[in-house]
């Protein structure tokens, strides 16, 4: 195992939630080390968008504990999560279209947001300098999808959710986002939910695979990388978990 003997940035105990009437998390249980990626994987409706937004607080959890930073969020409402330090890049990306990049941008900025993170953002995405004044709506998916990381990459979190970002991508585009997700591990806790095997190769340092809301695999991504048996068990092999980056 190369699970750190270190205490984990966020870990979730016990997590049930529901939507509505429906028992979506089933006693939910992983940990997700400082300084590392961690894939969340799982088929689609396993409960992986409904796991990030139960640690945001979108989703109430119903019981279980979620504790970030030795600090127990499991009752915090989402503002108040955010604050403490955690980024969140929506599945949908969300960007404000009638609004240009740039107030995209400064918009998500918390107060207190330092100079160095935007520059880091514009850093790892050039083209968002370059298209500051275009309107977001007018951008491409993947121009769209790297306004949506950079608006959480502008705070300085702690911990960023980050949902399929590949999604829907041209192979060019995910190479990119791969290279700056790539470009700030290991000074950023990333928690990546990713459908995308050879992305979730590329960085994820610990996997954790749900099935039904509930967690069926945790240890290291290359132990997983090289169990088919239990990749076309849970992820549905030649399915969602496409080959390429
Ligand atoms: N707003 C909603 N209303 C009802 N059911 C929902 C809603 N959102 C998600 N679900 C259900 O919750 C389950 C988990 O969904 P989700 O967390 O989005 O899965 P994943 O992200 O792994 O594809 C699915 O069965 C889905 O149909
Ligand atoms: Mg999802």
């Amino acid at each position: 195992m190369s699970t750190p003997a270190v205490d984990p940035l966020l870990r979730l105990a016990g997590v049930h939630a529901y939507i509505g009437e429906s028992h979506i998390l089933q006693g939910v249980d992983f940990a997700v080390a400082p300084n590392r990626v961690t894939v969340l994987l799982g088929r689609n409706g396993a409960g992986k968008t409904t796991t990030l937004r139960t640690i945001l607080g979108l989703v109430p959890a119903a019981s279980g504990t979620i504790t970030f930073d030795g600090v127990e969020i499991g009752t915090e409402k989402p503002h108040h999560v955010v604050r403490r330090g955690v980024g969140y890049v929506p599945e949908d990306r969300d960007v404000f279209a009638g609004l240009t990049v740039a107030q995209n941008l400064r918009l998500a900025q918390r107060p207190g947001a330092s100079r160095e993170r935007w520059a880091l953002a514009h850093a790892l995405f050039p083209d968002l300098e370059r298209r500051a004044d275009q309107r977001a709506g007018s951008l491409s998916g993947g121009q769209q999808q790297m306004v949506a990381i950079a608006r959480a990459l502008v705070n300085d979190n702690r911990l960023l959710l980050v949902d399929e970002p590949s999604k829907g991508l041209a192979p060019v585009v995910v190479a990119q986002v791969t290279e700056a997700l790539a470009a700030i591990k290991g000074t950023t806790t990333i928690l990546l939910v990713e459908q995308n095997l050879a992305m979730a190769q590329a960085l994820a340092d610990d996997a954790v695979v749900l099935d039904d809301g509930r967690v069926v695999y945790t240890g290291p991504m290359a132990e997983l990388a090289a169990d088919e048996a239990l990749q076309t068990r849970y992820l549905g092999a030649g399915g969602h978990a496409t080959a390429h980056v």
